[in-house]
């Protein structure tokens, strides 16, 4: 079993933020590539109004699909019990909510107050959902555009009110504000209150710290990521956030550390070329795939 375990979030937080739509079978091709390349745990998309979101308009379909990808977890974001409804009509294994702790964030992004935000993920847990995960995320965890600081207090309070009826609880750096001693104050914090429901670390690369904050969540025991591949994602309802920590250096981190990630680099390789193949506009980054891996270079 691999030590760490990697979330791809590109279909989902990358494409979301995207200046160019990706077509659906586009969609397909690259997330069985993802698939193929030993990503076990992939966030396939929103269940928002398509209005809101054009590039989630599809996702009932990409959910159906990606179920048919052997040993992949298929995860779905919902923001309303109406989104989760519609992500267990799609079959999707866990879907994941976003409660922001910057009021501020949470009014822009989903119309609701943090409070009135883990009530409505409170109605969600009340829905029968038989077989399916819940995870609570905390959303601009760790600063916000909008309101600028966030205190910690509020976000281990929402952490624990969340622990409460969710499978697992994740921190969210929407914005990249992060730095690697608050994460590993915060995780801690938090671990302290809800011990292992604390299970994923949602880093944004904005101020170009991700993989550091990634590192020191690491050290905090975190072994659960979010990444994207090519670095794209943001979300469009926080002015300046940017993409997320990129998958392949993530990988390449771990993987140079001794750190199995269950994840095969060359085949990851092609996954990337499958999304330049399907938003070939888009800007897309990574260190690792640029200047390759280093000579000699063995996954562990
Ligand atoms: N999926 C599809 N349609 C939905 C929906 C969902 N999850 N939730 C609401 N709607 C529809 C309603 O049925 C209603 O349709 P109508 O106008 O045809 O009657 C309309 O959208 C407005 O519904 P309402 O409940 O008033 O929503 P709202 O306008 O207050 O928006 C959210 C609230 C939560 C739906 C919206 O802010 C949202 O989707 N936010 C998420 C944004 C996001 O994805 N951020 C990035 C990820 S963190
Ligand atoms: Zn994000």
């Amino acid at each position: 079993m691999p030590a760490v375990h990697i979330c791809e979030v590109g279909p989902r937080d990358g494409l979301q933020n995207a200046h160019h739509l990706m077509p659906t079978e586009a969609k397909k091709e690259w997330l069985a590539a993802l698939a193929g390349a030993g990503l076990r745990e992939i966030e396939v998309g929103s269940f928002v109004p398509p209005k809101l979101i054009p590039a989630m308009a599809d996702t009932g379909e990409i959910v159906a699909f990606a179920k048919t990808l052997p040993g992949v977890k298929v995860v779905a974001l919902a923001p309303n019990l109406k989104g989760f409804q519609r992500a267990l009509e799609a079959g999707a294994h866990k879907v994941t909510f976003p409660v922001s702790a910057s009021h501020a964030h949470s009014v822009s992004n989903v119309r609701m107050t943090p409070d009135q935000m883990v009530e409505e993920v409170r109605r969600c847990a009340l829905f029968p959902h038989p077989g399916v995960e819940i995870e609570g995320a905390v959303a601009t965890a760790f600063g916000c555009t909008l309101q600028g600081q966030v205190d910690e207090n509020e976000v281990v309070r929402i952490a624990a009110e969340l622990a409460g009826f969710c499978d697992s609880v994740a921190l969210a750096d929407t914005v990249g504000y992060a730095n690697p001693a608050q994460v590993k104050r915060l995780f801690g914090k938090v671990r302290a209150q809800i011990g292992d429901k604390l299970d994923g670390a949602h880093f944004h690369n904005t101020r170009g710290l991700g993989l550091a904050n990634a590192l020191a969540a690491y050290e905090a025991d975190v072994r659960s990521f979010d990444s994207s591949m090519g670095g794209l994602g943001g979300c469009p309802f926080a002015p300046g956030a940017s993409g997320n920590v990129i998958t392949e250096d993530l990988v390449f981190m771990f993987e140079a550390m001794g750190v199995s990630t269950g994840i095969d680099f060359d085949k990851l390789m092609k996954a990337r070329q499958l999304l330049v193949k399907g938003i070939p506009e888009e800007p897309i980054y990574g260190h690792t795939p640029l200047a390759g891996l280093p000579k000699g270079f063995a996954a562990r």
